[in-house]
């Protein structure tokens, strides 16, 4: 008995942590397949043992993708997940259940392509988008309305026949494996770890505070889901139909079947085709059509009756453990890698695995030698999925996470409540070193045109040892470097005397310290006008600006604090790198909008958005999405929808016209 009490606490443990993982960190270290086994497990268990019932077990929940810094929305139709099922047999199981269901009732399936990335809300009132919330837990999701305007394929009003008063659609916002290609080309260049997979990166990006970045990551939309009271028609085929007439991105790989034969087909077909599409799908969705049926057939607390997801089997290999190595980001955090015996999965080689972390590599309990099972599915970089045990004889020992960098020999460190090490050897670690300048020199940082290959021959020469040193290059060392010439000395040594100019909100940024991306280089900019301000902050000091949290404010102190970065400094400042905000930039500030919120909505003549964004921030406010009982003012530009306008007006909030915004700030 107490056996199964505590084999039901290890599963809800772990799955609160895999869902952690999935939802808030964007980072899963098990497969879905894997996940769903093991809630199976632990709700048949729970089923058998309603003595341990708990309501905060993770079955009672579908996962929660909330993060601070959005308001939060609760949907009026929850947003539930499906039930999955992997063989013809359970879809067919499925087919059965709705045919009893409906006391066998005539009824057509709706089969379309299940897209992996960000499920998301899109309310429309009077035709015009008025909000996009995320999945969330379900019941409540982030407001991302902003981010989501930026989708091209999105429409902001809806043209054509029969658009309800009010009406919802529900999507998947997906990005093409091109443009998330090119998304990790850049993150390399500029040090940064690569995200895993186009869900991660579309999650990751719906929940940037800055929708300009969102705007360039170039996200895509499908829609497969209508909700309302007044919907065009009682067939889902139909509404979705009316719903592209309306300017919506609806796959064209939907398809009506009236029998189990016709589902068989297109699964088969899908399984293979999807290889050629350009988004990640990871499995087909079986809908009931008729909306009446489905609410006849209704819904469990986590899924609806009337549809199922069919998840196409991911292709595994077998091959052999052959060692681990570990690689060093330039933050120093250590990931270790499985060195595998070359096999052929989904048509590439692979030779390597990512382990992830300590965790998850104990958990795998590796030895060398092993037989192991290798998959890729979504991710561009294959994982180990399992060993297989019973292959195990003669095999080497226990694997065991390193003590000490591969790379410099420094005792690692983990730090308490995390699952990562890092080598503490910052200012000593070649690939630390390397990784850094990589990301003091990347476009949105110092904007010096030098690639990876640059900074390590550099570095390897012995040209440069931090990223001060690119300061001091002569024009003879660069000239003599094997392969180079005096036009790519000049030319690099003029685009870092350009570097100079760079502003101090990126040079902050390009410093690389944890934690402090654009966005908060930027807030820390404005906060403090220049380095020495910002080096004497203390925690609590820094921790007044807003947005910036404990986690970061420790961070930069701790920065501050090591004599090293304080000596670099220095010789940034001597070289003539920006260390505060310009004469300029500073005479346009003020504190006219000190503790205030604007949201602005329309389109205007006299600036662009973003100008008016950042002249909000450069006069002490803040800017948000959208209309709440917390925003002072709503700057309205032509074309805002009226609903939007009434909203502020009932909630109290200030309209202003751009003109009137203009002479506020300016008076
Ligand atoms: S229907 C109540 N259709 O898969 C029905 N979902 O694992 C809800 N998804 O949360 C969803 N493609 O984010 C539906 N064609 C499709 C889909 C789809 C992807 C996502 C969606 C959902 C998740 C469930």
């Amino acid at each position: 008995m107490n056996n199964i009490k505590s084999r039901i606490d290890k599963l809800r443990k772990e799955l609160h942590q895999h869902n952690y993982n999935y939802y808030v960190k964007a980072s899963p270290v098990i497969s879905d397949r894997e996940f769903d086994r093991m809630m199976e497990e632990l709700m048949a268990l729970e089923g058998e043992h309603p003595e341990w019932d708990d309501v905060n077990s993770p079955s009672k929940r579908v996962g929660s993708d909330v993060t601070k810094g959005f308001e939060q929305v609760a949907h009026r139709y929850a947003m539930l997940s499906l039930m999955n099922s992997y063989s013809t047999e359970e879809v067919g199981e499925f087919w059965g259940r709705v045919s009893r269901g409906l006391g066998d009732e005539q009824f057509e399936l709706v089969c379309e392509l299940k897209y992996d990335g960000s499920g998301i809300a899109l309310i429309y009132e009077e035709g015009r988008l008025v909000r996009a919330v995320t999945r969330g837990d379900g019941r409540v999701g982030d407001d991302v309305t902003a981010n989501v305007r930026t989708i091209r394929n999105i429409p902001l009003v809806l043209e054509g026949e029969d658009v309800p008063a009010w009406v919802e659609l529900r999507g998947e916002i997906v990005m093409e494996w091109g443009v998330f290609e090119e998304l990790n080309e850049r993150r390399a260049a500029a040090g940064e770890q690569l995200l895993a997979n186009p869900r991660n990166a579309t999650a990751g990006t719906l929940k940037l505070l800055d929708s300009r970045v969102v705007a360039e990551r170039k996200l895509t939309s499908y829609i497969y889901y209508m909700l309302g009271d007044d919907l065009p028609s009682d067939s889902h085929y139909e509404n979705m139909e009316r719903a592209r007439a309306w300017g919506f991105n609806v796959s064209d790989a939907t398809r009506r079947c009236g029998s189990m034969e016709e589902v068989q087909e297109y699964l088969t077909h899908w399984d293979a085709e999807r290889v050629h599409l350009p988004v990640a799908t990871d499995g087909v969705v079986i809908k009931v059509d008729s909306l009446a049926q489905q609410r006849a057939l209704g819904a469990t607390s986590k899924a609806p009756r009337w549809a199922v997801a069919y998840k196409f089997e991911t292709e595994q290999a077998v091959t052999r453990l052959e060692g681990v190595t570990y690689q060093v980001g330039r933050t120093g955090a250590v990931t270790p890698v499985a060195e595998l015996e070359p096999v052929l999965l989904s048509g590439t080689t692979v030779r390597r695995a990512s382990l992830y972390n300590e965790d998850a590599m104990e958990a795998l309990d590796l030895h060398l030698g092993d037989r192991v099972f290798v998959e890729k599915g979504g991710e561009i970089i294959p994982k180990i999925v399992a060993v297989d045990v019973e292959a195990r004889f003669m095999v080497g020992d226990r694997l065991r996470f390193a003590k000490r960098c591969p790379e410099c020999g420094a005792e690692l460190v983990r730090l308490e409540g995390e699952a990562i090490h890092y080598c503490p050897n910052s200012a000593g670690c070649p690939p630390q070193i390397r990784g850094k300048v990589e990301h003091f020199v990347a476009r949105r940082a110092m904007d010096i045109a030098m690639g990876p290959e640059t900074v390590a021959l550099l570095f390897s020469e012995g040209l440069i040892g931090d990223v001060a040193g690119l300061y001091d290059l002569q024009f003879a060392q660069l000239a003599n470097l094997d392969r180079w010439g005096e036009t790519s000395a000049r030319n690099l040594l003029a685009s870092i005397e350009a570097s100079k100019e760079v502003p101090f909100e990126r040079v902050l940024f390009a410093l690389g310290i944890r934690f402090v991306g654009e966005t908060v280089a930027q807030k820390l900019a404005a906060a403090f006008s220049d380095m020495d301000a910002l080096a004497s902050a203390s925690v609590e000091e820094l921790m007044a600006v807003d947005e910036i949290g404990v986690r970061i404010a420790e961070s930069v102190r701790a920065w501050m604090e090591v004599s090293e970065n304080r000596a670099l400094i220095e010789r940034l400042r001597s070289a003539g790198v920006q260390l505060k905000v310009s004469e300029a930039a500073l005479a346009e500030r003020s504190d006219k909008l000190e503790g205030k919120t604007v949201v602005i909505s329309g389109r205007f003549t006299e600036h662009s958005r973003d100008e008016y964004k950042a002249m909000i921030v450069q006069h002490g406010g803040k800017n948000t999405g959208s209309v709440s009982r917390r925003t002072d003012y709503l700057l309205a530009g032509e074309g805002m929808g009226p609903k939007k306008k009434q909203q502020a007006e009932e909630l109290g909030v200030t309209v202003l016209t751009e003109q009137e915004f203009l002479s506020l700030i300016s008076e």
